[in-house]
């Protein structure tokens, strides 16, 4: 996947820019509030997705503007493909995302999800370190879903259920045929939540030593990081998550609500051997969420036949020198697009440095 040009109109502070990517590393480089991470997620807008800071449309517009337009030509499926994106302000002709993809009107920007593809690093990721494990499991049902299209279907079932067993355990008592009911939803369960656990069990198993070489260079060998699934039970068969449910039955009924199953699994980030979470430095930190993030692209790459575009935004600060070099000259086989304040990024790095002005681009 390659991005080759992108011209931003109307887009957040973004009056008119063109971006010309080389086709490695592309450094974005400016003071504060000037349109980096604006940039970043105009690239990423063309994946179809949602805007990875939350953002409405409204927001997306360029205040005093109508509609924005993100027009790029990028190589996907080995050939050469052009979208463009258009928002529009409520109350426009067109409202809303819309897209063309190479001059046909595709409608609502989502219908174009695959097409061209980025995983995205931003600050806030930092909370699959430093949060709890709700995040964890976002990010790992997240990358499924993109590659597995049945995934989403099976996780959405499963957690279905789930309210509709809470439901009952919560008034388990005064349920005419409770028991029965309870047994039909833990056989959907354990149907659903083990397909879940699989799908989460065989990723891990490419995600993890991925991400652990990632860390491992990062660091310069001087450290090491552990990615550990840890499933209720031996994930793979539905045999396993109905025993594991029949074993806590009674906890259950006295508890109200479901206490195992695939929903309340975590998956541990060791450093050096210790929780992340409790003992890693704010640049270790970053550097297991940056290898994890990393390690998603290149799964990405190899399930789906095309590595996807990374964007890092904000990856360098708390890094030392020698992370920080790292970033800007060893990672060249994959199209990257990295911001960063840091003026005198220009001396480090073997990437093209664009600047970032106010909203212009200068190279
Ligand atoms: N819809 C909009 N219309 C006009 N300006 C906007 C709009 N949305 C955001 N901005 C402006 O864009 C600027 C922020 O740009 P951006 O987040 O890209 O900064 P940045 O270069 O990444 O800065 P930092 O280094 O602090 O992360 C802010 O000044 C903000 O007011
Ligand atoms: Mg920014």
């Amino acid at each position: 996947m390659r991005l080759d040009r992108l011209v931003v109109t109307d887009f957040r502070n973004i009056a008119r820019a063109e971006l010309q990517p080389a086709p490695r590393l592309t450094v974005l480089c400016g003071a504060n509030g000037q349109g980096k991470t604006n940039l970043l997620e105009a690239i990423w807008l063309l994946t179809g997705g949602k805007s990875f800071r939350g953002a409405r449309d409204a927001e997306l517009i360029r205040r005093g503007a109508e509609f924005s337009v993100l027009e790029a030509q990028f190589s996907a499926d080995g050939r050469d493909q052009q979208a463009r994106l258009t928002v529009g302000a409520k109350g426009t002709q067109k409202p809303g995302r819309t897209v063309r993809l190479n001059g046909a009107d595709r409608g609502r920007a989502a219908s174009i999800a695959g097409t061209f593809t980025a995983v995205v690093f931003d600050p806030n990721h930092l909370s699959l370190v430093k949060g709890g494990p709700e995040g964890r499991r976002r990010f790992l049902d997240a990358a499924l879903c993109q590659l597995y299209p049945g995934y989403l279907a099976a996780s959405r079932r499963y957690l279905r259920v789930v309210a509709q067993k809470n439901a009952l355990l919560k008034a388990y008592d005064i349920t005419p045929g409770g028991d029965v009911l309870l047994e039909t939803y833990n056989e959907a369960l354990a149907g659903y939540g083990s397909e879940v656990m699989r799908r989460r069990a065989e990723y891990l198993t490419r995600l993890a030593p991925a991400a652990e070489a990632n860390y491992r260079d990062i660091s310069r060998g001087a450290e090491t990081l552990e990615l550990r699934y840890c499933p209720c039970c031996e994930p793979g068969s539905p045999e396993h998550l109905a025993a594991k449910l029949r074993e806590m039955r009674s906890a259950e009924l006295r508890a109200g609500f479901c206490l195992t199953g695939p929903h309340r699994e975590d998956l541990d980030i060791l450093i050096d051997g210790q929780p992340g979470k409790i003992y890693g430095s704010q640049g270790q930190q970053r550097s297991a969420v940056l290898s994890m993030k990393l390690a998603e692209a290149s799964v990405a790459g190899e399930v789906l036949g095309e590595h996807p575009v990374m964007l890092l935004d904000d990856v360098l600060s708390e890094l030392d020198d020698a992370r920080q070099t790292y970033l800007l000259t060893r990672i060249e086989d994959k199209q990257t697009f990295v911001t960063t304040c840091d003026s005198a990024a220009f001396a480090r790095t073997n990437g093209r440095l664009v600047f970032v002005e106010g909203g212009s681009v200068k190279e």
